[in-house]
């Protein structure tokens, strides 16, 4: 039963049968009033017992059993708690989750630059290049956003021609970056780590160097804590324009501050990613740490060759599980998977999001970290993955918690960023 069908249902509930629903409050989210914030299967629970169906008892112990088969592990074992509903029959639902959560410092290792123009950043771009956009913002909004009926990565990607198109200037590029962090910013994101491929912005002449010192200048300008990780894209005959992008690593290349290392977008499917090797044999030499997109639009073999190359992490990664020996491997070796709910989503990474592994992954130890991708395209901010994945999977504070300090383990800075980060987020939960 979804939340949308349970909100439904539980509005023609007798008064009196309400007091039953405390049942909902075992184990579930932040305290909220009349606003339910649980997992599909635990409001099957909650409605069986309303109905008279299942007792207290026999709803805690299914939910202790739901949370053990998928948190097998101490660490994220379930302790239950149970909160009654006060007499006033609103809802009331509480667990283990402090008033101190506003303040959360969140992560995003993975967010492209061309996936983060939302309608506002798109109008001041136009306006400061003299670019004529829709003026009706439902249109432009359209443009700028992924549509519900997407059915691959391929058609994902068609949706990043017209913010691209707004980034081909240097003023476009350095204005970007700084109204995209400024956004950022003001979501929660206390960490940012930002990717765009700057041959994707030399279509009006600019040079790749020229692309990447704008993007720097922009940087400069805003006081969020942000790197910038610089994007080869997967096509074919763009080999010179990947080995530059590299060499140009390697020269701007810095602990912290500036561009921190490379990575491999596009269309997966299409280019696999045994086709790059080059230039990543070269990353490595050069000492260049480097995440890449696999396991996204193609499977664990993508991953495979991507840890073959060397990747420190993995983007996505959802298809890791697909080989389980691979899965023990990055288990073993804690390699990060950047993972992006709603993109995985949205391009059918996944064809049905009742399977995701988030449990299974966060259940066998993977170091899983949360990320937007393309919080504009994606319609996303990186609180709302975070609440998708408690609304879905029923997903609790102290995953999150978790999932936050492997964002810190994996984040491509220097030791004394990860502590300060590390500190924000113990003090925060
Ligand atoms: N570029 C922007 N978003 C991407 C994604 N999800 N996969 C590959 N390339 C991308
Ligand atoms: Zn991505």
């Amino acid at each position: 039963m979804t939340k949308q069908e349970f909100d439904k249902y539980i509005k023609n509930v007798d008064e009196s049968k309400k007091e039953l629903a405390a049942s909902w409050a075992i184990g579930i989210g932040l305290q909220q009033v009349d606003r339910l914030n649980v997992s599909e299967y635990l409001l099957d629970l909650a409605k069986r017992n309303i109905e008279g169906e299942i007792s207290i008892a026999e709803v805690k112990r299914l939910i202790d059993e739901y949370y053990d088969k998928r948190c097998p592990s101490r660490k994220y074992r379930y302790r239950s708690t149970y909160t009654r509903i006060p007499n006033d029959s609103k809802l009331c639902y509480t667990r283990l989750r402090g008033t101190k959560m506003k303040n959360i410092p969140y992560i995003d290792l993975h967010c492209h630059l061309d996936g983060s123009i939302t309608l506002d950043i798109a109008r001041k771009l136009a306006a400061l290049q003299n670019i004529e956009l829709p003026a009706d913002d439902a249109e432009l909004e359209a443009k700028l956003s992924v549509p519900e009926s997407c059915e691959s990565l391929n058609e994902f990607l068609e949706c990043f021609a017209l913010p691209c198109s707004l980034m081909q200037t240097i003023e476009g590029i350095t204005e970007s970056v700084h109204l995209v962090q400024e956004k950022m910013k003001g979501q929660g994101i206390a960490y940012l780590e930002l990717r765009f491929a700057p041959q994707k912005h030399c279509d009006k002449g600019l040079t790749q160097k020229q692309v990447i010192d704008a993007a720097l200048a922009g940087l400069k300008m805003s006081d969020l804590h942000t790197n910038l990780i610089l994007c080869l894209m997967r096509d074919k005959g763009n080999e010179k324009e990947n080995m530059e992008t590299i060499e140009l690593a390697k020269e701007y290349l810095v602990k912290d501050g500036g561009v921190v290392a490379v990575d491999l977008a596009g269309a997966e499917a299409l280019f696999p990613t045994a086709d790059f090797a080059s230039p990543f044999a070269k990353a490595k030499e050069y000492g260049i740490p480097f995440t890449i997109h696999a396991g996204e639009a193609d499977g664990a073999g993508s991953v495979h060759t991507a840890l073959d190359f060397g990747a420190k992490r993995i983007g996505h990664g959802v298809r890791t599980k697909e080989d389980t020996a691979l899965l023990e491997y990055i288990i073993k070796n804690q390699i990060p998977l950047e993972m992006c709910p709603n993109s995985n989503r949205q391009t059918k990474s996944v064809d049905d999001m009742s399977k995701y592994p988030i449990w299974e992954y966060l259940a066998k130890g993977v170091k899983v970290t949360i990320n937007t991708d393309d919080p504009a395209i994606c319609r996303t901010t990186i609180a709302k993955e975070f609440k998708y994945l408690e609304d879905k999977f029923g997903i609790t504070a102290a995953d999150e918690k978790i999932m936050l300090l492997n964002a810190t383990d994996a984040a491509f800075t220097d030791a004394a960023t990860k502590a300060a980060l590390k500190k924000a987020i113990e003090s925060a939960f």
